[in-house]
């Protein structure tokens, strides 16, 4: 067995200092799969999500939350593609993330896909102050989960969140695992602003 034991070594090398829960997020893929996640821990980071800001405040965010162990759970892991079925199994929760890109009257949410984004990108961030991993997937067949879920056509599925306890390296195929502990990579922040100082 195979624990990666010195998480700081997955730490962001950042080019400016940032909070905590930023600078120790990334997106792993050993989960324990024995681990469970407190349904009042679940609660928060979905609050976390709640409390992100929207256009207009529209909140066109909603989640699907599957634990593992669950039903639902099954029928989101069966959408997944390739590689994406061999480690997602061992998370301890799956939460669908779903925009609402139509309103109740018919007209476009044009900001839907981002607000829903930035709700996850808050989901992940509390994750992280609450001791666990995070990983989003956009490879998986929305339409299927759409359908399994009896969704109303108002509603996109847009990507999955894993959720869970860091696992066990050696229970990866070899280019997961190589991928585990790849150097984390990014773009220089000069290269990111394109005009200003
Ligand atoms: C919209 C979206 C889709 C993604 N799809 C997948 C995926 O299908 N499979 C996967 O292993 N990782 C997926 N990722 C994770 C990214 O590969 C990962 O966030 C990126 O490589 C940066 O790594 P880090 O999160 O560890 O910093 C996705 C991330 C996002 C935000």
């Amino acid at each position: 067995m195979t624990l990666i034991t010195d998480v700081t070594s997955r730490n962001a090398q950042t080019e400016a200092p940032l909070i905590t829960p930023l600078v120790e997020r990334w997106s792993p893929r050993a989960y324990d799969p024995t681990a469970e996640v407190d349904p009042a821990v679940i609660r928060t980071i979905l609050e976390a999500a709640r409390w992100a800001p929207s256009a207009n405040n529209t909140q066109p965010w909603r989640f699907i939350v599957a634990r593992r162990g669950s039903d639902a759970f099954t029928t989101v892991h069966d959408a997944m593609a390739g590689f994406n079925k061999a480690w997602a199994d061992s998370a301890a929760v799956l939460i669908v993330n779903v925009a609402e890109i139509i309103d109740t009257e018919g007209e476009a949410r044009p900001w839907a896909r981002y607000d829903l984004g930035q709700a996850v990108a808050h989901l992940t961030v509390q994750a992280q102050h609450e001791g666990l991993h995070t990983h989003q997937l956009g490879g998986f067949d929305a339409a299927r989960l759409h359908a399994e879920f009896d969704l109303d056509a108002r509603f996109e599925v847009v990507s999955i969140t894993a959720i869970g306890v860091l696992g066990d390296l050696d229970t990866l195929p070899d280019v997961l695992r190589e991928r585990e502990v790849a150097p984390r990579l990014r773009k220089p922040l000069e290269e990111l602003v394109l005009a200003g100082e």
